[in-house]
């Protein structure tokens, strides 16, 4: 007798749609597949070297996590406050929180090598947090994403569902790594290994940003979004089967362009572009050098 994989499982209660959520089978095939993405051994989308832009979407996986939600019923997950009605401090009614009862927050210890600074910071189960991260407060890290040995997700940084963050990677204060669960076959956000996304940085859609780049401050990318590289005279762009890819060692910020025809260029406008200006070199090094005593 062949034991059927998870992969099939997931695939057959996927394809069951809302009869899946009476069946004791697709919770616990989902409960594996949970198991494995915080494990690290499943992933929504992994390096493969075949595929032409260097990555390839686990669309059942994908489909795996969104059978989640439509198992789990609503629960109340409401923690102790300390708001005491009137006195200054002392336990008082509970702060809500309600969701579906298949995606908790994670819960760390410190074995797992994670540091975790108080102060409001929340990871989705079915994400993967690897040895060597830190998380600032508030950051929030969503089911189906990978973040990887020795990375920084500093205060008010989210990391989207699905998003793969590579090892050493510092998102910065308000960095939004945008998630991508449906459609399925639609590549997460990726970021490789050693990138720089500085403060108020935006990737979204499915961007993929190369191995040791830098997001200047304030940069945002997305599907639609042309990227000007002034250093190889080009203009990089999405197209329908590929996402926008921000090269190795390029060093983006936010700029502008003039709108070159019609009634916004009759007054004078110009709509936000952000610009390779250079590829990261020792000064780059320097500008990015981080507080590696703090990690
Ligand atoms: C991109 C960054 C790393 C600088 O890199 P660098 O290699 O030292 O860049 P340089 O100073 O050599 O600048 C190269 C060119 O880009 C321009 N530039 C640099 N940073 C820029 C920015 N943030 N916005 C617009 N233009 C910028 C420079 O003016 C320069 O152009 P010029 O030669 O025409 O004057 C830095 O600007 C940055 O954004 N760091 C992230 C800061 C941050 O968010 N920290 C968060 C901590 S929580």
């Amino acid at each position: 007798m062949t034991t059927e994989t998870l992969e099939a499982r997931i695939e057959r209660h996927f394809a069951a749609g809302s009869a899946a959520a009476g069946d004791p089978d697709s919770l616990a095939a989902f409960l594996e597949l949970r198991a494995g993405l915080e494990a690290g051994t499943l992933r929504s989308a992994e390096p493969d070297a075949a595929s032409p832009t260097g990555w390839r979407v686990n669309a059942w996986v994908k489909r795996g996590i969104l059978l989640g939600f439509r198992v789990g019923q609503l629960k109340d997950m409401s923690v102790a406050g300390y708001n005491k009605p009137g006195a200054l401090y002392g336990p008082g009614p509970q702060i809500s929180f309600v969701d579906k009862a298949t995606y908790p927050a994670r819960r760390f210890a410190a074995e797992d090598g994670v540091r975790i600074v108080p102060g409001g910071s929340s990871v989705r189960s079915g994400a993967f947090v690897s040895r060597g991260v830190v998380i600032m407060p508030p950051a929030y890290i969503n089911a189906g994403a990978y973040v990887d040995e020795g990375t920084m997700v500093d205060s008010h940084a989210l990391v989207g569902s699905c998003a793969q963050i590579g090892k050493r990677v510092h998102l910065s204060a308000a960095a939004q790594i945008g998630g991508v669960l449906e459609p399925v076959n639609a590549s997460p956000v990726i970021i490789e290994d050693d990138v720089l996304a500085g403060g108020n940085t935006g990737v979204y859609e499915g961007t993929i940003v190369r191995r040791r780049a830098v997001l200047a401050a304030g940069t945002m990318l997305t599907r639609g979004t042309p990227v000007y590289d002034v250093v190889n005279a080009t203009v990089l762009r999405a197209t329908a089967d590929r996402p926008l890819i921000i090269p190795e060692g390029a060093v983006v910020v936010p700029g502008s362009r003039a709108i070159t025809s019609g009634y916004g260029k009759q007054m004078g406008l110009s709509v936000y572009t952000p610009v390779i200006v250079k590829y990261r070199d020792e000064k780059t090094d320097l500008s990015t050098t981080l507080e590696d005593v703090l990690r």
